[in-house]
């Protein structure tokens, strides 16, 4: 039974439809249409070759979604061998291939090179017929290819059918199958989540996803491809350089690489070359290179080959981000916030263009998941300027010996750490947390320069000059070691640091003498207590008023203030019952820091309570933060934006599109004045 014209026509001009739209998403990263229309249009197709079977073709994008799995991939021979590519380290190198060239060629001048990325992947052949994708397969040996068609249908930005005209009637595309960065890491993420195998890259993850037997599992897999060549077909072009072929490739639907140029000479490669290391972090993909090719194809002919590698081509590497070496033992590390990292101590191995002793493991979780133990072998990873981490266990070469040595456990944070090897306080890892912590707070020489810096911020203890710079040295000459500290320091003792001049010092002095009149709430705000910020310490200087209250009061004490939750409670009772901490509270009083009591928590102090303001341009008298500290002070709320929810939006010269909002959403708008009003009389006077 044959198929009316009508429905045949339909048929036809849905797979072009779509695959038009395929190529706008995935290949120009311009969609042309919303996806609920594309799916649309997608079930019309498919449910039309459902009706009428014999409508399907080989190049329809239903097939795009798998087909029944495989027993073995087939062989499948290359009409043009794929070769590979010499290559280059060092820039001696590159002017070494550069001269080759031109002694081959006979000249003198700056010979042209197209030079693109060298994508971190799998090399691919595709092959057309008459433009219609018939079969493609994976390097192999080089002659002959695993035929991985099916899972190839599968990339959307593949084309299955060419675009335009002028194609041979049988061309072989070259390129690589790889996966980006962001999809690789949401794969990962899912695969988590799942419970299942975690990818160590996106390479692997590329190759792994390809060589699926299930091509519906490789059609679940974001992968991606990029052409940089053409095999069977290449002499009929009619192109007369790589750059020409390219373009070629890309009119007909293949996404080419965006980084590709021409430039002349060996400082045009090396120029090159620099500049891509700089954009190498922020690409999409990851690359292990960059490749040169002579950009006249008839030189390209020329030149030819030496065995297996093109005399016109050459590939030039960056240093290997990974390398194998082994864990020495595994140490914490603790950070400014109190966060304990756990760090492999390595054998020294060279990689990522440094030599590298030392890899983060990120967390107690990531080294039970790895399970790395000391004498391992692993991989490890650094790249760009990221701190070096390890990626794997090679499992193959855990050292056989007796399980039951205590070094050869899984390891673990409490066994190996109970306290904090800086300070020797408690360590502490949240309920949901990853992170686990040292309690050491204030006390920990770690944590001090931190919290030294937080306790004078502004909004805190409001020291000014008070500066990371400043208390690094104060630190490190060990004449600080806790806030209480501050408060003994005098002026010919700072003016022997070095870069401090006596009327600095004089000035730092005064600063942190004015500083001892404050209040209980940036009094507790500077304290550092983990999850209390300094609304939270504000409500709580309110709910207790006074501070032995606060320290002697227990968890469902301390939940009785609005806001306070079991996580927040928690945190502040363990501060507390740190005895270092009190011991640099006692200090801190001794000095003379002190506060007038705190009004009582009644709506009489609160005029602005429940109300939500946001402030826009700059106010006559009233700096941005005491505007905010105010508002807050009197129970009302600072948004950073304007929404159908804000009561008042305060405005100041030079306001902008914050009030046109306000303006526009019928928000009350009030200048300074009017805020003061409010603050002292009340939204309802
Ligand atoms: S051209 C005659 N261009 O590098 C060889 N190769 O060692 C033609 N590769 O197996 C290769 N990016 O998978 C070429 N822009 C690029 C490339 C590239 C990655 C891979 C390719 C090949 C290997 C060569």
């Amino acid at each position: 039974m044959s198929v009316p014209a009508a429905i045949q026509e339909r048929a036809a001009w849905l797979r072009s439809e779509i695959e038009r739209h395929n190529h706008a998403y995935y290949v120009l990263d311009a969609p042309t249409i919303p996806d609920v229309e594309y799916d649309r249009l997608f079930r019309e197709l498919q449910a039309l070759e459902h009706d009428h079977p014999t409508l399907m073709t080989v190049d329809s994008p239903t097939q795009r979604v798998g087909a029944a799995p495989l027993k073995a991939f087939p062989p499948l021979a290359h009409g043009v061998p794929m070769l590979s590519l010499n290559n280059a380290f060092e820039p001696a190198e590159v002017e070494a291939f550069d001269q080759r060239v031109r002694d081959a060629l006979g000249t003198i001048v700056a010979v042209d090179y197209a030079v693109e990325p060298k994508f971190d992947g799998l090399a691919i052949s595709l092959t057309y017929e008459q433009g219609v994708f018939v079969r493609g397969a994976t390097r192999g040996d080089g002659a002959t290819g695993e035929e991985v068609t099916p899972n190839l249908r599968t990339l959307h930005d593949i084309p299955l059918r060419l675009r335009g005209s002028g194609w041979p009637a049988r061309l072989e595309v070259r390129g690589e199958v790889l996966m980006f960065k962001a999809d690789f890491d949401r794969l990962n993420e899912k695969q988590r989540a799942r419970g299942e195998k975690l990818f160590a890259n996106p390479r692997n993850a590329a190759a792994g996803s390809l060589r699926q037997l299930d091509s519906r599992i490789t059609a679940a897999r974001p992968l991606s491809f990029f052409a940089y060549g053409v095999g069977a077909g290449g002499e009929v072009l009619g192109a007369a350089t790589h750059g020409e072929v390219l373009d070629r490739l890309a009119a007909w639907g293949f996404p080419v690489a965006m980084e590709r140029k021409i430039v002349q000479g060996v400082r045009g490669l090396l120029g090159y070359f620099d500049e891509i290391g700089q954009r190498r972090a922020q690409l999409p993909y990851d690359i292990d290179g960059v490749v040169y090719k002579v950009n006249r194809l008839d030189w390209q002919n020329t030149l030819g080959f030496v065995s297996r590698a093109p005399r016109f081509a050459i590939a030039h590497k960056f240093p290997a981000e990974e390398a194998m070496t082994t864990v020495l033992g595994i140490d914490v590390q603790v950070g400014r916030t109190g966060a304990i990292t756990p760090v492999a101590r390595l054998q020294p191995v060279f990689v990522g263009g440094v030599t590298v002793t030392n890899a983060t493991l990120h967390n107690e979780d990531e080294v039970r998941r790895k399970d790395v133990r000391v004498d391992d072998t692993v991989i490890v990873r650094r790249a760009g300027d990221v701190i070096p981490e390890v990626v794997s266990v090679v499992i193959e070469k855990r050292p056989m010996r007796d399980l039951v040595t205590p070094l050869h456990d899984p390891w673990s944070l409490l066994r190996h750490y109970p306290v904090c090897p800086e300070c020797g306080s408690a360590i502490v890892r949240g309920a949901d947390e990853a992170v686990a912590r040292c309690s050491g707070g204030l006390f920990c020489p770690a944590q001090r320069k931190q919290a030294l810096l937080h306790f004078a911020a502004r909004r805190a203890m409001d020291i000014e000059g008070l500066g990371d710079k400043l208390v690094d040295q104060l630190v490190d000459a060990g004449l600080v070691h806790t806030p209480a500290d501050l408060y003994r320091l005098d002026v010919a003792t700072l003016s022997s640091l070095e870069r401090m001049a006596e009327k600095s010092a004089n000035n730092l002095v005064a600063a942190i003498d004015k500083s001892r009149q404050t209040t209980l709430a940036r009094f507790i705000f500077a304290l550092g207590i983990r999850n209390v910020g300094e609304a939270t310490a504000r409500d709580l200087a309110r709910h207790f008023g006074d501070l032995d209250a606060l320290m002697a009061a227990d968890s469902d004490a301390l939940q009785a203030v609005p806001d306070v939750g079991p996580v927040v409670a928690a945190s502040i009772a363990a501060f507390f019952a740190e005895a270092h901490n009190r011991e640099v509270i006692r200090g801190l009083l001794e000095a003379g820091i002190s506060w007038s009591a705190e009004p009582p928590a009644n709506e009489n102090v609160q005029p602005l309570a429940g109300k939500t303001f946001v402030l826009t341009g700059t106010l006559p008298t009233l700096k941005r933060d005491d505007a905010k500290a105010m508002i807050e002070a009197a129970g009302g709320k600072v948004a950073g934006s304007v929404s159908k929810k804000t009561d008042y939006v305060v405005a100041g010269e030079e306001a902008g599109s914050k009030l046109e909002k306000a303006v526009e959403l019928g928000v009350t708008v009030i200048d300074e004045a009017a805020l003061i009003e409010l603050l002292t009389q009340g939204v309802n006077a």
